[in-house]
């Protein structure tokens, strides 16, 4: 399969296809969806992961949920589909895609006026590809109004994978890179592995170089000493949910080379649709963040690196505050601070 054209969700007549980002990067294995539970539980393994993939899959999700119900009358189909929404939003608490994207929907559906089940399925499925050529749309215009900030001889840092594997195409943080390097500039990224689950090594290194960018791995604590040799000029990550605030939840670790960038003086972007903007939550104290399984830290692959019985804490993402973000790099072009401000006149409709 071709590693440029491989898609994190595919839906073709009727069906759901998954990429097992699981099995990156040694195999491409591309899952077929039979279930609303095989969808749960491709999310929630991360099968299909980064904030705006799981929002496209979530929706796809509740189509397959669906298909097979559409002989119900309006009223019992919009109350499965409510119920089989909750459960799919169950799967991952911190990227607030999912539930934006299932609200989308449902919101869609129900003010439809439609009798039958046959037909509220086609205009779950229709608003389901909708949001799903948007994230599209959206991850290219991010890569418009970004490009500018990369220029010939940049060194790139970016944590965890919020490329074209975590969302429709493109990616967020990774849109600009693409566009600089489809216009001959000439720059290197420094990908971070970002344990536990390694998305950076796994995933974003191994998109990148398909793509023919120049990049290296790095396992997360030589981060610093990067940036303290003069090779990192700017910080570019994505994000799983920007509260109105400015704060911004991302991968674990993200905190950590904020941090590193406030004190080396390196401009700290965050790459974001506006559909990772939630408003609704002031602050990033109120963000949910998914607390995941012990054997993700305890083992290296298959191999134990920690005690028997050993105590876990293994917090799947952080917050940055909003002092340390330089500016969002939005499909509505850059937001700066003061963000409760610059946000809330960007993106409060
Ligand atoms: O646990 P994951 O792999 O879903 O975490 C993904 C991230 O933290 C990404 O940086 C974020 O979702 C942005 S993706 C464009």
């Amino acid at each position: 399969m071709d590693k440029q054209t491989v898609k994190s969700v595919a839906w073709e007549n009727g069906t759901l296809y998954l990429l097992d980002q699981t099995q990156l990067p040694t195999d491409v294995v591309v899952e077929e969806q039979q279930s609303v539970k095989q969808v749960w539980d491709s999310i929630k393994k991360l099968k299909v992961r980064g904030a705006p993939a799981i929002g496209v899959a979530g929706a796809y999700g509740l189509a397959v949920a669906m298909r097979d119900k559409i002989s119900l009358d309006r009223e019992s189909f919009l109350a499965e589909m409510q119920d089989n929404a909750s459960y799919l939003d169950s799967s991952r608490p911190t990227a607030v895609n999912l539930s934006w994207a299932l609200n989308r929907v449902v919101k869609t559906v129900r003010a439809h006026s439609a009798k039958s089940g046959r037909e509220l399925y086609d205009v779950l499925v229709a608003e389901a590809e909708a949001i799903h050529a948007e994230d599209v749309e959206l991850c290219r215009r991010i890569g418009e109004h970004g490009v500018s900030l990369i220029s010939d001889g940049m060194g790139i840092l970016t944590h965890c994978n919020a490329g074209r594997l975590a969302t429709s195409d493109y990616g967020t943080a990774t849109a600009p890179m693409y566009l600089a390097h489809e216009r001959g500039v000439s720059f290197t990224v420094y990908s971070d592995e970002s344990r536990p689950l390694l998305q950076g090594s796994r995933l974003t290194a191994w998109e990148l170089q398909a793509a023919g960018v120049d990049v290296y791995t790095i396992t997360d604590n030589m981060a610093a000493a990067m940036m303290q040799q003069g090779l990192i000029n700017i910080v570019i990550v994505g994000t799983d949910r920007v509260a109105a605030n400015g704060d911004v939840a991302n991968k674990i670790g993200t905190l950590g080379v904020a941090i590193l960038a406030s004190y080396f003086k390196i401009p700290f972007y965050v790459a974001t649709p506006f559909s990772t903007i939630d408003l609704a939550t002031t602050s990033g104290s109120q963000i949910v963040i998914e607390e995941r399984g012990e054997d993700e830290v305890t083992h290296f692959g298959m191999r134990r690196t920690a005690p028997e019985g050993i105590k876990v804490r293994n917090p799947a993402f952080d917050v940055t505050p909003n002092a340390l973000v330089t500016g969002f790099i939005t499909d509505r072009g850059i937001i700066r601070p003061p963000y409760r401000d610059t946000l809330k006149a960007a993106f409060g409709n």
